[in-house]
């Protein structure tokens, strides 16, 4: 029996690792224990209880409940209750997900511990270190012991910053083993797909008509505290939604829901909130946010995983960024950046309204990733 500690701590992390625990619970319950440690980082019912309860996510053994500050004081805390942890439980793989404070806090705590350390979503770059996210994911991925990387772009990506990736055991920091065997998030959007179907009345709550609606995701750092970024952004939304007299859904994060009065032009604010087209909500459970992705018209988000998602479901998608991680998105003709313009963002969404003749290519693996990463880990043990 190996010990697995697995670190979550923000909506995208308790998502995708449901479909470890899944895994585990389904075929490796007598070769694998969990043990969960929640940072606190996100804490709203609707931002992390919500998806244990909805996607069956065993309950964590132990919640730091660190909150929200600062970037430097919200990692602090983390480390330093991540490496209590640590000690008491001494786990043999730590596993982190994706690019998030928690990833690098248990990335901080876990190799200065010499634990080794399993990081899923491994390889991914934006190029833009302007990004908290970029930093975070570079730092882990060059104190992992496993990478598990999503597509072969991110195999690449480690390739070219002086990963061996034909490495052989004695796997170890110093000698990391790079997997490509998939996304776990797709492994989650085709294993609960037709759940969300039968579980989810969210069109019917907000009298939404399928394939007649645009759903919008904000919460990145440079567009909800740049207000000049914000403001192009729903000035955009506002007039498509009036152009094309279409609804547009926003399950709004708490981050974006605090500040869109104070950042948004008096003018501007009223003009969205007195939108009969436009459904600002509050966000969503995972199975509601299923069926708005899957009947969807097209996507407009800058969302990392909301970006994927609609690939896997088959959406057209406007990025609302300068780059993105996921550039099979855009190589496939399936997304365009359109960035926070105005006029870029207007033209792409009317572009994908007549435009929807994708090939969405399978890129993100066989959705077999989450038992894939437990059998490569086994292996090793
Ligand atoms: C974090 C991640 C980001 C990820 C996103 C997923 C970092 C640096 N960023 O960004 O990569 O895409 O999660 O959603 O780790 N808040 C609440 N309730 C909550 C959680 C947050 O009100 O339950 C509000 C607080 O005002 C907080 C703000 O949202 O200050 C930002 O939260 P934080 O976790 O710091 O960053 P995110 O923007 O959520
Ligand atoms: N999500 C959700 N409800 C919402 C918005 C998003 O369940 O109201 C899910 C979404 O389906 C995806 C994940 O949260 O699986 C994406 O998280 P987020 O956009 O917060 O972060 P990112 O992926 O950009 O890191």
């Amino acid at each position: 029996m190996i010990r697995i500690l697995t670190i979550i701590g923000a909506r995208p992390q308790i998502i995708k690792a449901s479909a470890l625990s899944r895994s585990i619970k389904n075929k490796f319950s007598d070769k694998i224990q969990e043990v969960i440690l929640h940072t606190g980082q996100h804490y709203d019912d609707q931002m992390s209880k919500i998806f244990f309860d909805e996607l069956k996510i065993p309950k964590p053994d132990y919640n730091l409940n660190v909150g929200s500050s600062s970037h430097g004081k919200q990692t602090a805390l983390m480390i330093q209750g991540i490496e209590d942890v640590l000690l008491k439980e001494k786990p043999d793989v730590m596993i982190l997900y994706g690019d998030t404070n928690s990833t690098l806090a248990g990335a901080v705590a876990g190799s200065k511990l010499h634990i080794p350390i399993a990081h899923i979503e491994a390889g991914l770059r934006s190029f833009n270190k302007s990004m908290p996210e970029e930093i975070n994911r570079i730092m882990c991925d060059h104190v992992s012991t496993y990478l598990f990387t999503p597509t072969t772009t991110a195999v690449e990506n480690l390739k070219s910053e002086g990963f061996n990736v034909l490495s052989k055991p004695e796997y170890n920091i110093d000698n990391p083993c790079i997997s490509n065997l998939g996304d776990v998030m797709y492994d989650n959007s085709m294993h609960f797909s037709s759940v969300a179907e039968e579980k989810s009345s969210v069109l019917q709550k907000y009298n939404l008509e399928k394939n007649n609606f645009i759903t919008v995701t904000i919460h990145r750092d440079n567009n909800t505290d740049n207000p000049k970024r914000l403001n192009s952004i729903f000035k955009a939304i506002d007039n498509i939604s009036k152009e094309n007299n279409i609804d547009i859904i926003i399950p709004l994060h708490p981050r974006t829901s605090k500040i869109l009065k104070e950042r948004l032009s008096e003018e501007l604010y009223a003009k969205i909130i007195n939108n009969k087209f436009l459904k600002i909500i509050p966000p969503v459970s995972f199975f509601d946010m299923i069926m708005l992705e899957k009947n969807s018209k097209l996507i407009v988000t800058d969302s990392g995983g909301v970006q994927k998602e609609a690939y896997f479901y088959k959406k057209p998608c406007v990025i609302l960024r300068s780059e993105t991680e996921w550039v099979e998105i855009i190589k496939n003709k399936a997304g365009i950046i359109a960035d926070a313009e105005y006029n870029k963002i207007i033209n792409s969404v009317n572009y994908f309204m007549k435009n929807n003749d994708i090939n969405f290519q399978q890129v993100f693996g066989n959705a077999n990733a989450a038992e894939l990463i437990c059998e490569k880990i086994l292996k090793d043990f």
